[in-house]
């Protein structure tokens, strides 16, 4: 299956600008495991998880990628891949064991040694802070959806910039807050596992708050100049039936909800009016303070991306059951807390194993719109890849491999969207895959793999797929070109 012909790399390096960087991402509870190790507290993930039911095959983070014992190898693995950047997360619990107050020197060590690795070794490096195990503690008392979280959110923060400030390269403080909020506390298929609309968007509300006070606490550490962003599963809906009114206004209601919740307070310094109009039968919104807007803007060094598959959405008539509950999760939560009356569309089209459409156009389209909503304002794709069934190949002298054509495809297909974006004046500064391990694919467990990497999950074996290949010959021929 190659419906996106696999581009060479050194044509498609040619595409590329200059600065531009090519990287892989992984998250500290989808591959560090030692969750007892170290001085680590619980986070909510390891209670969820632990929750018969809650994952596919009762998997767990436990162990993962045993990334927290053989995280050399895998800096090195990035390295001889030739990547320029590696995005990772900090485990929030490793660093404030309960949350808050005392911090955990072994933890601040463990990450010291991981970065300095990378830069030793010539990669940039991306930041991402909170990557969704929220100390339990903390949800115990309330979790995101209580204002304190943001509060403990920037303390943390301002813990890492002081500590960690001289390694990173650039931090992004949440990833995909939308999947927080409502895969977290609307729909329940993420942890903490709480099916509570109003609950789900005052937790929305209170990670804009904390990426607002969590930039300021690190700027507040390492000067203005600190590069600083967040990251978005910005979805890119397009309305099935552009003609149709009812169409239309199902894209802008998920648009509201599921885009415009985060990029009005933190790009704009307002929640968009008709929000709380959509939203007015679940909350009143009555935990935004005034002023809390304006926390959450700061002035933003990028836009992070994360970037899977288009939302296809149809309006629903008065009484009309929706069809599926596709989308890329969204039909599992937005339902709860406004976007009532959308219908989730699935076009006939190849599809990755996460049953999700294959449509680099769709990436494309979101940067120029992007672009055009916020010019000035770089973006980096912070996440992109493909779960696949893989298969590994011996051969006579008991060489592993993977050949990973339709994940390649997928990759060449949507490097190439993004420099068609570029081709049309978009600033787009680095694209990362995701990801760089096979890892804990959260609810899904270990069954899907969208690594560039393979683990065996028995022995820890890596080896890296065609795909990985690809991506370290394009980084290498876009290097060759500086
Ligand atoms: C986005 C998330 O940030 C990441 O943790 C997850 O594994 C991928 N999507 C794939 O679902």
């Amino acid at each position: 299956m190659e419906r996106y012909p696999v581009i060479p790399p050194a044509d498609l390096a040619a595409r590329l600008p200059a600065g531009f960087r090519l990287g892989a991402a992984t998250a500290s509870y989808q591959i560090e495991g030692a969750v007892d190790e170290g001085g680590r507290g619980p986070s909510i993930w390891d209670t969820f998880s632990h929750t018969p039911g809650k994952i596919m095959g009762g998997d767990t983070g436990d162990v993962a990628c045993d990334h927290y014992h053989r995280w050399e190898g895998d800096v090195a693995l990035v390295a001889d891949l030739g990547l320029d950047a590696y995005r990772l997360s900090v485990a929030w619990p490793r660093i404030v064991p309960t949350g808050s107050g005392a911090v955990n020197q072994e933890g601040l060590d463990f990450y010291r040694r991981v970065l300095s690795g990378l830069r030793e070794r010539d990669v940039d490096t991306v930041v991402t802070l909170y990557h969704w195990d929220l100390p339990q503690p903390l949800e115990d008392a309330g979790g995101w959806p209580v204002r304190e979280t943001a509060e403990r959110f920037a303390e943390y923060a301002g813990v890492l910039a002081r500590e960690l400030g001289d390694l990173v390269g650039t931090w992004t403080t949440l990833n995909e807050p939308w999947v927080s909020a409502f895969l977290g506390y609307a729909s329940g298929v993420h942890a903490p596992g709480r099916t509570e609309p109003a609950a789900a968007l005052a937790a929305a509300h209170h990670l804009n708050l904390g990426h607002g006070l969590a930039a300021r606490a690190i700027r507040a550490e390492l000067g203005d100049d600190a590069s600083v962003m967040v990251t978005l599963n910005h979805h890119a809906i397009r309305p099935a039936d552009p003609s149709s009114a009812a169409d239309v206004d199902a894209a802008r209601r998920l648009d509201a909800v599921g885009n415009r919740i985060f990029t009005g307070p933190m790009l704009r310094g307002a929640y968009p009016q008709d929000l709380f109009e959509d939203t007015a039968h679940v909350t009143d919104w009555s935990f935004v303070r005034d002023g809390d807007e304006a926390l959450a803007h700061v002035p933003v060094s990028a836009l992070g991306i994360n970037y899977y598959t288009p939302t296809i959405v149809r309006g629903l008539a008065e009484g009309e059951e929706p069809s599926s509950s596709g989308g890329h999760g969204e039909g599992s939560a937005t339902p709860w807390v406004g976007a009532t009356g959308v219908d989730f569309v699935e076009p006939e089209g190849e599809r990755t194993r996460m049953g999700w459409l294959v449509e680099p156009s769709a990436l494309s389209g979101m940067l120029r719109r992007l672009r055009d909503d916020f010019p000035g304002l770089p973006l980096i794709i912070t996440e992109n890849g493909a779960a696949y069934e893989d298969e590994m190949s011996t051969d006579e002298d008991g060489g592993r491999a993977v050949h990973d054509l339709d994940r390649t495809s997928y990759y060449s297909g949507h490097v190439s969207a993004v420099a068609d974006a570029i081709d049309d004046g978009v600033d787009v500064r680095a694209y990362f895959a995701w990801s760089l391990l096979d890892n804990f694919e959260w609810a899904f467990g270990y069954d899907r793999r969208f690594g560039v990497v393979h683990v065996d999950f028995e022995t820890q074996e890596r080896t890296p797929k065609d795909s990985a290949l690809w991506l370290r010959d394009l980084a290498r021929a876009h290097r060759d070109r500086r």
